[in-house]
């Protein structure tokens, strides 16, 4: 079921009409569609209904809170990296006994702001946090549960930007040193043990990246039960892939079937991170032809969006599918669809058969619920875009478009200046 689909040549989300959207929003905006972000959720999370677990959605795919609201409303927990994300997730209502916090350089503010809220687990990723971790929990005389996130050295075969679990990558820690920290935290007064975390990368393909990760999980918890330390918690992260063009990601009901088939009845509280797989397919960026520019052998689509607001083309190379959100019978043209951004680097399709498009058109940009809005920025002082959520017949906006006294907020003139410009 595709909630963005032609009704009669136009492009619907649920039962709204795209163009009806921009006419009230403007353009560029994202818009998510509730029906196709709550269907994930619930496929996913039912899909591990056979073992205990935690879906704990990944906020940086896409943190907005009306999105956050609905995980919550769902019964899922959060993925944290930041006390922003943290910030975000327990103002949404996600409970603190659901959320586990990644990431390789948490500070001791972060730190102590996730022990004060009581989460669920904190995943250590290195020797220094755990030493800072230690210092915390004394001083604090709060029991900390912790995880370490082990590198399983597994290549996922994804794009190197995007691949966490080798070697040579900043995350996790490696076995020989993770089962060390983790007897000289069992001797820790306020530090528990309680689990056990890897996250190998994103945008995955293929099911045996992960069955060679959780069968080397497996057996590092049975190695630690020997030592007496009785994890609880096995977080396997996200990384699930989605179709971008023409890709065949796995099922999430296959990929919960081999989870559970490699880890066999070990008595553990599984907690998956997804990310992606959940919002990247929920979402669309609508942007506008500005112009159409020929050269010398060459033809530019000019849209209001660009890099700015959806980066991925220019960072990771990254395929989105374009389409007009007015279908009609039209010649293609290879183009590039670039945005007003000076660089050569802003474009969100390059030498790409599209549909003639004419100035003034709608486009959609597609899959782009995750790392979209999220990975946004202000560069060439770019307002940041609106973002729309529709169910059913109706829409709603979930975040206003920033005003141009919005890119000023937060600064300051020295009084020096503020005294010569007087
Ligand atoms: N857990 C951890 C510890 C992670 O680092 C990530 C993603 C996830 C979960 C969620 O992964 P997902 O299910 O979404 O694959 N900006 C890139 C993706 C970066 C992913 C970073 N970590 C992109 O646009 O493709």
């Amino acid at each position: 079921m595709d909630y963005f689909e032609y009704r009669d040549g136009k492009l619907f989300c649920e039962d709204v009409p795209v163009k009806a959207i921009a006419k009230k929003v403007g353009t560029p905006f994202y818009l998510y569609s509730y029906a196709t972000f709550a269907r994930h959720f619930s496929v996913f999370d039912g899909a591990f209904s056979q073992m205990p677990h935690i879906v704990c959605y990944s906020l940086k795919a896409n943190p907005n809170g009306a999105l956050l609201k609905i995980i919550a409303k769902s019964s899922g927990g959060a993925d944290i990296v930041s006390g922003g994300e943290l910030f975000r997730a327990l103002n949404a209502g996600i409970p603190a006994d659901k959320i586990v916090y990644s990431g390789v350089g948490k500070s001791s503010e972060e730190l102590r702001y996730a022990i004060e809220s009581g989460i669920r687990m904190i995943n250590i990723e290195s020797e220094g946090e755990f030493k800072t971790l230690k210092k915390l929990s004394r001083k604090m005389k709060r029991k900390v549960p912790v995880s370490i996130r082990v590198n399983p050295e597994i290549d996922p075969k994804t794009h190197p930007y995007i691949t966490t679990g080798l070697k040579k990558n900043k995350f996790g820690i490696l076995w020989e040193d993770a089962a060390r920290i983790y007897r000289e935290m069992s001797s820790e007064e306020y530090l528990a043990p309680v689990g056990i975390s890897s996250h190998i990368g994103s945008q995955i393909l293929e099911l045996d990246p992960f069955i060679e990760a959780v069968t080397s999980l497996k057996k590092m918890i049975l190695e630690l039960r020997g030592y007496g330390i009785g994890v609880e918690m096995l977080d396997i992260g996200g990384g699930l892939g989605i179709t971008y063009k023409d890709e065949l990601p796995p099922d999430p009901k296959d990929y919960a079937k081999v989870v559970n088939e490699s880890l066999g009845n070990i008595g553990i509280t599984l907690i998956l991170e997804p990310g992606r797989v959940i919002v990247g397919n929920s979402g669309i960026f609508i942007t506008k032809m500005l112009y159409v520019k020929q050269t010398a052998g060459k033809t530019f689509y000019i849209v209001d969006g660009a890099m700015n607001d959806l980066v991925r083309p220019s960072l990771y190379n990254a395929y989105h599918d374009i389409i007009p959100v007015e279908q009609k019978k039209r010649k293609t043209k290879v183009v590039d669809l670039v945005g007003p951004i000076c660089e050569s680097g802003d474009f969100l399709a390059k030498d790409r058969e599209l549909a003639g498009l004419k100035e003034g058109e709608l486009v959609a940009v597609k899959s782009t619920g995750a790392y979209g809005y999220a990975m946004s920025s202000n560069y060439n002082s770019r307002r940041r875009v609106a973002e729309v959520l529709v169910r059913g017949d109706q829409f709603f906006v979930v975040r206003k478009r920033e005003t141009f006294k919005d890119l000023v907020r937060g600064e300051k003139t020295p009084s020096f200046l503020e005294a010569e410009i007087k």
